[in-house]
């Protein structure tokens, strides 16, 4: 594996890509991290297989986010549409929910989610996170579940996430980081890279790059050992941060 952006990407899209195909026919069976590791029966409750399927997130984004009827939420990389559904359910139908994903076969599975659910205050656009067709200052509320790591250029996503963001907004992020670096057979693994390991950053490093994007506010709500068997030092976090008021 070479560590051009462009390769990267190529990888991430096929794997993602191969996922959705499989998930739209189907359930996939129940792993140690799957949905109901993650989420609440009650969030549960009411999503097809399809969405459940398409899963691949390591945390709950929406569940610390506070989330208000009326508000507009984004989910950056948000390939079946898991986290958007539940989204949806506390913006109400005077809310707006977006997801960004950059694998043509994820955002036509999550369309097709949308419709199957007959939600009509959720949507899915086609992008890439390092430059997000948004107007700046339009979003209340961004989430992403377990993708930034996956990012060549992690300072453009944050920089971005910082434009989309009204002032006073808030991003609440699930994500894989490092305690301590990956040993070099872990970190140049295109297994690894898809499956959101070597991409990931030293906890330090991500939390400096949100406040280095003019974030405030960087949190570590939670930090847990990621999966059982993963090489050491594997963390899947919980972070939260917000644009200040008035920038
Ligand atoms: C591990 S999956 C997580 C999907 C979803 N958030 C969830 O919890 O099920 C990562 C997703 O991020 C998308 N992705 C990765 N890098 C991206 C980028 N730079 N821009 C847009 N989407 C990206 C992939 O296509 C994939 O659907």
């Amino acid at each position: 594996m070479t560590s051009g952006g462009a390769d990267v990407k190529g990888l991430v899209r096929d794997h993602y890509g191969e996922r959705a195909r499989r998930a739209s026919v189907g359930p996939a069976a129940e792993t140690c991290c799957g949905p109901s590791a993650i989420y609440s029966p009650v969030e549960l409750q009411g999503l097809p297989p399809t969405v459940t399927a398409a899963s691949a997130g390591c945390g709950n984004p929406t569940a610390l986010a506070g989330i208000g009827e009326g508000e507009t939420v984004l989910d950056l990389g948000s390939g079946g549409g898991i986290d958007c559904f539940i989204a949806s359910r506390q913006t109400g139908e005077s809310g707006l929910v977006l997801g960004v994903d950059m694998t043509l076969d994820m955002v036509r599975l999550a369309t097709g989610n949308a419709r199957k659910l007959g939600v009509r205050n959720v949507g899915f656009m086609l992008a890439e996170l390092e430059h997000l067709p948004l107007a700046s200052a339009s979003v209340d509320v961004l989430l992403s579940n377990c993708v930034i790591n996956l990012s060549t250029d992690k300072d453009a996503v944050f920089r971005e996430a910082f434009r989309v963001l009204k002032p006073g907004g808030r991003l609440h992020v699930s994500d894989i980081v490092l305690d301590r670096d990956l040993p070099d057979g872990v970190r140049h693994d295109a297994e690894q890279l898809v499956g959101c390991i070597a991409g990931a950053d030293l906890h330090d490093v991500y939390l400096e790059r949100m406040r280095r994007a003019g974030f405030t506010g960087v949190t570590t709500r939670e930090a847990v050992p990621f999966r059982p068997g993963d090489v050491a030092g594997v963390v899947s976090a919980k972070v939260e941060a917000a644009r200040p008021p008035g920038r």
